[in-house]
């Protein structure tokens, strides 16, 4: 084989099916090429991709500034540990702290679950000299994989198998503020929930429900801490879904579109929080690399430059509109979920067929919680590929029987 055969798509899943490990439900399509909303399989069929790398990609795929600024990083410094200062990793941190609207400082790592896990460990550092060590999360969220953010994590089916969990989490209910009041004790050193849940099924709380929990965290000395993995970098039209509300948070968790489609994880804290991470607390080896550091900062220039946060709520009025129609011909669906680009469809059937029937027909989604479609498209996304999709969609929708 030469450096530019290809192999067919049969034959990487041949081979991956014998060297994979096989914890990842897939389906039998071998993606090559990707361009803004569109991706090619290996024998050249294109797919609209309505779900770009599970919220990864805000700017759809190989977004031109991205591309560029990679490939001027990779030339000249890919991995420099944190024992040296980096540029790219010094600008980013003040990128976001600007547009934070707390003045966060940073601390970057890799994926979202090792981002949980320091905001975990800071919560800890933070309460211990107050006998503060517990941390409250809520019914259907999803904070990751490694053992703290899955204990975090308060679905059971998540749990199965690989207890025991953690010690010192509690769960209280998704939008009930009497039951995150019920659930916090003296030792309660923080809160932790997604602004609106993403796995869960795209659940935007109820109104007063981000602010009560503020005002219990400022009451018993607890930090709010916001899980803005899937929501955060403009996803829902702010550049923090929590900025929709009228609260500042104590520790934000970034990963998804923070370095767009590039993997990147971290948090924001307020300084006098995050001054409890010191040498020896913490640490990522790869957290903060220039190559990821470059690609953040032409994410946030794209974001801006572009127009893209009034972009997403003009998307999410499109969706809305799409399928609040669609929902008055079709009884399947029963309800729909938009802020910005975060759109949700519940249906009340499984959702996995109409997946499927999209593939079938050119067009990529996602089904989480059994029944809610969830669509995270590219905030690049144009009109006409919108009204492309949701006419696939709905054209499937409408061929199923209630
Ligand atoms: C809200 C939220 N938190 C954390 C995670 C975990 O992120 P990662 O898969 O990068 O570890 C996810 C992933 O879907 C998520 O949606």
């Amino acid at each position: 084989m030469t450096d530019t055969d290809t192999l067919s798509s049969e034959a990487v899943i041949a081979l991956a099916k014998k060297h994979l490990i096989g914890n990842y439900t897939r389906y039998p399509v071998c993606l090559v090429r990707g361009d803004n909303s569109w991706v090619w399989d290996a024998e050249g069929n294109r797919y609209l991709d309505f779900f770009p790398g599970w919220g990864c990609g805000i700017l759809g795929h190989c977004p031109p500034r991205v591309v560029r600024a990679v490939q001027e990083q990779v030339a000249d410094l890919i991995h420099v540990p944190n024992t040296w200062y980096t540029e790219p990793q010094a600008l980013l941190a003040q990128a976001l702290g600007e547009r934070s609207g707390f003045g966060g400082v940073s601390f970057f790592c890799n994926s979202g679950t090792e981002a949980n896990e320091a905001a975990i460990k800071l919560a800890r550092l933070n309460g211990r000299p107050k006998g503060k060590y517990k941390v409250v999360t809520l019914t259907g969220s999803f904070h990751g994989r490694t053992y703290a953010s899955l204990t975090a994590t308060a679905q059971p089916k998540y749990h199965a198998g690989v207890e025991p969990m953690l010690p010192g989490f509690t769960y209280a209910t998704f939008g009930d503020l009497d039951s995150v009041a019920k659930a916090v004790d003296a030792e309660t050193a923080a809160v932790l929930f997604e602004p609106i849940q993403g796995e869960g099924g795209i659940n935007v709380p109820p109104a007063g429900f981000v602010e009560g929990v503020r005002e219990l965290c400022d009451k018993h000395g607890m930090l709010m801490i916001l899980d803005e993995v899937q929501t955060g970098m403009g996803r829902t039209g702010k550049w923090f879904a929590h900025q929709h509300w009228n609260v500042k948070p104590d520790i934000v968790t970034l990963a998804k579109a923070l370095a767009g489609g590039v993997a990147m994880g971290g948090l924001m804290a307020k300084p006098e929080v995050g001054e409890k991470l010191k040498p020896g607390t913490h640490a990522a080896t790869f957290g903060g690399n220039p190559l990821a550091a470059r690609a953040a900062l032409a994410t946030i220039e794209t974001i801006e430059q572009d127009g893209l946060l009034d972009r997403a709520f003009q998307i999410g009025d499109r969706f809305r509109a799409r399928f609040t129609a669609l929902r008055e011909k079709c009884p399947l669906v029963t309800d729909v979920r938009v802020k910005g680009a975060m759109i949700g469809v519940e249906l009340s059937t499984e959702g996995a067929p109409v997946v499927q029937a999209c593939l079938e027909r050119g067009l990529l989604i996602n089904c989480t919680h059994s029944t809610v479609l969830r669509l995270l498209p590219a905030l690049t996304i144009g009109d006409e590929q919108i009204d492309t999709g949701c006419d696939i969609m709905a054209e499937v929708l409408l061929a199923l029987r209630p």
